[in-house]
């Protein structure tokens, strides 16, 4: 069932709540995927209720970044709801989430002034914003969020302790295309040049991963090493990131150890790319 009002959705969860029924909640800005499907999934075997957010949140994008050209088929996106046995889906227009006068906004500190945070500032401040506010609208017994903006999973699960918030943040792996490839909605602007070479992304990772395992515990020979594959492709315009953190804190490790996270961003053609792997 499609639901476009904030008054709609609370009346609905409210009725859901009277009758103890607990709530999956999968956020998303559209455009889904095989990646999405996989949150969708996880949150109908835990839950009663399955409610998919379908939003694409101004307020996380910066000025030159791609709002406009973000895609959107919701359409395509009911349907995949619907074979999907999803039981409601939240679509409010950017007027409903953020009326005139708007002017109240949550923000996490530290976590997010690394790797993404760096080089897109307010973005996660958009993001805890918005999330907050359909945490409040759906009052979801638990939320999913992939693995591939890990980031993104942390900053939120640190919101949501700080804040003393009733939802389980849970995060779901990476899900790749057979070449490797991480699914992204952005993958739709690539062309088929440009997908080759972003490619280069998940390969490094892997290699990455591979010489850890081989005995490697120098964080800057396997950057470096990364570095070199993926510049190596001709549609690769920047390497913005390639850092090894600390999966909780994101801070850089001097000595990479099991558990540690490789996380890249990268521009292919115009686009911004990201991924990870846990080592
Ligand atoms: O990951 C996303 O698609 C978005 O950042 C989210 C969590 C739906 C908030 O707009």
């Amino acid at each position: 069932m499609l639901v476009k009002t904030i008054k709609d959705m609370k009346s609905i969860v409210k009725k859901l709540k009277e009758k103890g029924k607990s709530i999956g909640f999968v956020p998303t800005m559209g455009y889904l995927h095989e990646g999405h499907i996989s949150l969708i999934r996880c949150s109908k075997k835990d839950n009663d209720v399955t409610v998919v957010s379908i939003f694409v949140n101004p307020i996380q994008f910066g000025e030159n970044e791609d709002l406009d050209r973000y895609p959107r088929d919701i359409e395509r996106d009911l349907q995949i709801c619907r074979d999907e046995g999803v039981d409601f889906v939240f679509y409010p227009s950017a007027d409903e989430m953020y009326p005139d006068g708007f002017s109240t906004y949550v923000e996490v500190e530290g976590l997010t002034n690394r790797l993404c945070g760096a080089f897109r500032p307010g973005h996660f401040k958009g993001v805890t914003t918005v999330v907050n506010k359909l945490f409040n609208i759906l009052q979801p017994d638990r939320a999913y969020f992939g693995e591939k903006d890990y980031q993104q999973l942390k900053v939120i699960q640190k919101m949501v302790k700080d804040l003393n918030m009733n939802v389980e943040v849970i995060g779901c792996p990476v899900v790749r295309e057979k070449d490797g490839l991480a699914l992204s909605s952005r993958n739709k602007y690539l062309s088929e040049k440009e997908r080759e070479s972003a490619l280069s992304i998940s390969r490094a990772l892997f290699e990455g991963k591979k010489m850890f395992e081989k005995g490697e515990k120098d964080p800057q020979k396997i950057i470096s090493k990364m570095k070199k594959i993926i510049s190596s492709y001709p549609e690769v315009k920047n390497v913005q990131y390639i850092e090894i953190v600390d999966p909780e804190t994101l801070e850089p490790k001097k000595k990479v150890e099991k558990g540690d996270l490789i996380a890249v961003a990268v521009f292919v053609g115009n686009t911004r790319l990201i991924d990870n792997i846990k080592i």
